[in-house]
């Protein structure tokens, strides 16, 4: 069975104190255990968030990498300097990441490339706008952004990558995908995994839903069969809100896999 995974994507938000605070909120709570809890706070706040989780369960990740190991990349972060800080995850292909800062597929499959060689585990994000929704395209456009990005990914790698489906559509908008909707396109994903590498690796990788997750819908959409987690942006930073989900997390029955 897979385990929920619930992550969050704190963007360009809060300052040193807040993200301590927050962060030592979340990881005091015993509550979170049988769930991966990850925190992704903005570059210059990791080594206070690691302080505030450390001897806890809750894990470390950053918002994005640059696929270079080191040199002359101005304003860039590298896998190393990640680990180096206590990072085990990083969030890759954000929508906002490709839509507001133009990195394609390509880019985004350089840095899937270099986040596993480093041994960091990516969140990989794909994910539909609301035209091509209505076009009736969302098919078509995750799976090629979940091909471009997965490009030459083999199925060992395959297991030790997430998947964020995250319609563009319902990002800090407040509008969430409906479980049914949700539940299409992961069942979708988890079709293209499946024949891109073999159905046991299909069954093993972990889809997480991400859009305007919060406590109200949170158990709705972690019921769902092909739904392993969220990646949760605005909740994320309210830790009474973020744990909620943690815990509705917690409580989705085993027999929904
Ligand atoms: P949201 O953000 O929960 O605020 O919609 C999710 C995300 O962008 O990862």
């Amino acid at each position: 069975m897979r385990t929920q995974l619930i992550a969050g994507n704190w963007k360009m938000n809060l300052d040193r104190a807040a993200s301590f605070e927050l962060a030592t909120a979340i990881a005091s709570r015993d509550s979170i255990s049988g769930v991966d809890v990850v925190l992704c706070p903005p570059f210059v706040y990791l080594e206070a968030v690691r302080d505030a989780i450390r001897g806890s369960a809750v894990r470390m990740g950053a918002q994005d990498v640059y696929s270079e190991p080191n040199g002359a990349f101005t304003g860039e972060i590298s896998t190393s300097m990640l680990l180096d800080t206590g990072c085990e995850w990083v969030i890759l292909g954000h929508s906002e990441r490709r839509h507001i800062l133009g990195e394609d597929d390509r880019s985004i499959n350089k840095k899937v490339h270099a986040a596993l060689a480093s041994g960091l585990t990516p969140i990989l994000c794909v994910g539909e706008l609301l035209e091509e929704r209505e076009a009736g395209q969302t098919e078509v456009v995750v799976r090629s952004q979940l091909d471009g990005s997965l490009a030459g990914v083999n199925d060992r790698q395959i297991a030790s990558i997430v998947i964020a489906y995250e319609p563009v559509w319902a990002i800090g908008t407040g509008k969430t995908a409906t479980p049914g909707q949700a539940q299409e396109v992961h069942a979708d994903l988890r079709k293209l995994l499946s024949s891109r590498y073999n159905r046991i690796v299909s069954q093993q990788v972990r889809i997480l839903y991400g859009g305007s997750v919060k406590p109200s819908n949170a158990a709705e959409l972690l019921t769902q069969p092909d739904i392993d987690g969220a990646l949760v942006g605005g909740a994320s930073l309210v830790a009474s809100d973020f744990l909620e989900i943690v815990a509705a997390a917690r409580t989705r029955t085993p027999a929904s896999n």
